[in-house]
């Protein structure tokens, strides 16, 4: 299926690798409580599984990582949690970025980038452009993104470049402005943090993406735990509509 294209609309091929894994990355409060440290202490454990799964997600041939970093809500937090969320934020793209293409990899991010510091967004420009030819592994941060964000700014672009009356009000036209456009829709969600929720995360692209919840806390998730996340998809089977007979008989078909 090309890029972009909607699952509603046409069936994508999968296979026993998923193409595209979204996580939330949640936890990292609670892991820290847990150890009587301040959660910050947490978020800055979370940054070392950041390195790890984006590591195994390359030794499996995974080609788009997407990560809730901060969503729109967040920013109802404390401002001090906040305040060190970003420098957390502007330190890591600081360390990472000449690392990330060293070994191949797009960086993108994705999200309202207008409410971030300067520095923040020039890290970010130079980071997408120093890697948007690589091609191993398209990594991409969810920050101050919300899914209901995403649809309004796709509308709006949409309507704003739409020259000719009666507007094309079909998922084609409006996916193309989607900002994860790039990529084909996740074929496994991982939440981490024992919530069973979106939380507004990619409210458009989730549509037919296998869930997968886990208690595990975020600053745990290890090697193991995407193990067992992708066997879980493994095991699942993906109709997108379809009865499992059909399924059946076009896999017996192909012999
Ligand atoms: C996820 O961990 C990280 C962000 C939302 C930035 P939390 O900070 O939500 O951790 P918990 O849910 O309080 O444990
Ligand atoms: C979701 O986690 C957002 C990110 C992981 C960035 P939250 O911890 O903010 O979600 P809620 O508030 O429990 O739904
Ligand atoms: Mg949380």
């Amino acid at each position: 299926m090309p890029q972009g294209l909607s699952s509603t609309r046409e069936i994508p091929e999968t296979g026993s690798i998923p193409k595209h894994i979204a996580i939330i990355m949640d936890g990292n409060g609670r892991w820290a409580k847990n150890r009587y440290m301040p959660r910050i202490a947490g978020h800055r454990q979370g940054v070392e599984t950041v390195r790890g799964v984006i590591k195994s997600c390359m030794e499996r041939n995974i080609s788009y990582l997407t990560l809730f970093a901060f969503s729109s809500e967040n920013w109802r937090r404390p401002v001090d949690e906040v305040t060190s969320l970003m420098q957390l934020f502007l330190g890591a793209l600081e360390q990472e970025i000449t690392k990330l293409h060293e070994n191949g990899i797009r960086f993108k991010v994705i999200g309202d980038l207008s409410k971030f510091d300067p520095k923040i967004i020039e890290f970010i420009q130079i980071g997408e452009q120093l890697t948007a030819k690589n091609t191993r592994l398209t990594f991409t941060i969810a920050a101050n993104y919300g899914g209901r964000w995403d649809i309004m700014q796709a509308m709006r672009k949409m309507m704003a470049q739409s020259t000719k009356l009666p507007l094309n009000l079909d998922e084609e036209n409006l996916v193309q402005y989607l900002s994860l456009s790039y990529a084909p829709e996740p074929d496994l969600f991982i939440r981490t943090g024992g919530e069973c929720r979106i939380s507004n995360f990619l409210l458009w692209q989730l549509a037919y993406t296998e869930l997968y919840f886990t208690n595990t806390l975020w600053p745990d998730f290890d090697e193991h735990e995407l193990e067992l996340a992708i066997q879980s998809y493994q095991k699942r089977e993906r109709r997108f509509g379809r009865t499992s007979e059909q399924l059946q008989r076009a896999i017996s078909a192909k012999g």
